[in-house]
């Protein structure tokens, strides 16, 4: 492991005092392979978890090409063709603003996908537009020419950090594009996000996904952890998922928990989201112990069906996935159910 550190610890201390955007940041090829093999992974996790949340809602990606924008070193775009597989794609753009950035995202996507056609111009159409973790580098300009690519696609996936204000950023970009798209996921409607409603301006649209187990195990990882002051287990996002096309119908008592839930003895509380707005539930351990401590350990869908009564939730079931036969074969599928490629 012959990371730069420091430069690395100064791009993490950029990213979280919100400097990050002021200006193009990848000086060298070597930071940019430091990210790969580290913040990247830690953010292919989350694309692991989000791509398994769609298959729940049956969602699969639209026909044409692929547009990372904010590319990176790729990430999203390479967790999306080993899920889908390459031929699922005419071809692949990797928009960044810096031109180092593309070149590398535009190698590791070649290295992965031989065949596939790797672009750099921002497409006038394309099927599917990745944006990853870069909402808060965005400012207005930037942010409106996001939209512009937006405008230009077919559906849409948003992975960000899990913070409070970026997902507040996402709910914006979600308002913005309502009338053009429906909502697939985390939402359960497509009318106004209810966390734009009084009284929710605490609340957060979050979620939590889950790290490999090589995160406990692995030397290299445990002193990545260690020297950046990261707890691994803990890997907050936030998510949208819109689409133009036909939307798949939502079920009737379709929940989607957002946040953690808050445990007391016995119970939990729950911030459920639908049509109706975000409202807060209880659910009594003994309604159903098994499933209390399979929330408790983040193990089970955060998209639910609940019965109610008053506040309490009386009986509480998860989303399951479609079963295999269900599932159309894909490129992970045959790989295995990690993400792709790099350690720390
Ligand atoms: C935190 S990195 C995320 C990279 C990658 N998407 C990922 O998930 O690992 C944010 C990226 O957005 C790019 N970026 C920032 N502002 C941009 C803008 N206005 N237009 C295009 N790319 C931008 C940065 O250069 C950087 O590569």
């Amino acid at each position: 492991m012959d990371f730069d550190w420091t430069m690395l610890d100064e791009l993490r201390a950029s990213y979280l005092n919100g400097t990050a955007g002021t200006a193009d940041y990848w000086k060298s090829e070597a930071l940019l392979r430091g990210y790969d093999a580290t913040f990247a992974r830690r953010i292919a996790w989350k694309w692991h978890w989000v791509l398994r949340e769609l298959d729940r809602r049956g969602w699969s990606p639209p026909e044409g090409s692929l547009l990372d924008y904010g590319c990176g070193t790729g990430v999203a775009a390479r967790e999306v063709l080993s899920r889908y597989g390459a031929a699922s794609f005419t071809s692949v753009t990797l928009h960044d603003r810096s031109p180092r950035a593309q070149m590398f995202a535009a190698d590791a996507v070649r290295q992965e996908n031989a065949d596939i056609s790797v672009e750099s111009r921002l497409p006038d159409q394309c099927g599917l537009l990745l944006v990853s973790h870069v909402l808060p580098e965005l400012d207005g300009p930037g942010v409106a020419a996001l939209v512009r690519a937006a405008e230009n696609a077919q559906s849409i996936i948003f992975v960000e950090p899990g913070t409070s204000a970026v997902s507040a950023k996402l709910v914006e970009m979600r308002e913005k594009l309502r009338d053009s798209f429906h909502a697939v996921a985390p939402c359960t409607h497509s009318e106004q996000c209810g966390l734009t409603r009084p009284g929710q301006e605490a609340n957060w649209c979050h979620f939590f996904a889950q790290p490999p187990t090589e995160v406990y195990t692995d030397g290299d990882w445990v002193h990545f952890g260690r020297v950046m002051g990261i707890d691994l287990r803990s890997l907050p996002l936030s998510f949208l998922v819109l689409d133009r096309r036909p939307p798949i119908p939502h079920i009737a008592d379709e929940v989607r928990v957002i946040g953690s839930p808050r445990l007391f003895k016995g119970y939990a509380l729950l911030d459920g989201c639908t049509s109706e707005g975000v409202e807060e539930k209880r659910f009594m351990k003994r309604v159903d112990p098994p499933f209390f401590r399979a929330m408790d350990k983040n193990k089970v869908s955060t998209l639910q069906h609940w019965e109610c009564k008053g506040i309490d939730i009386v009986s509480v079931r998860a989303v399951d996935l479609p079963s295999a036969s269900e599932v159309e074969t894909t490129a992970s599928d045959q790989g295995g159910d990690t993400p792709s490629s790099g350690s720390v």
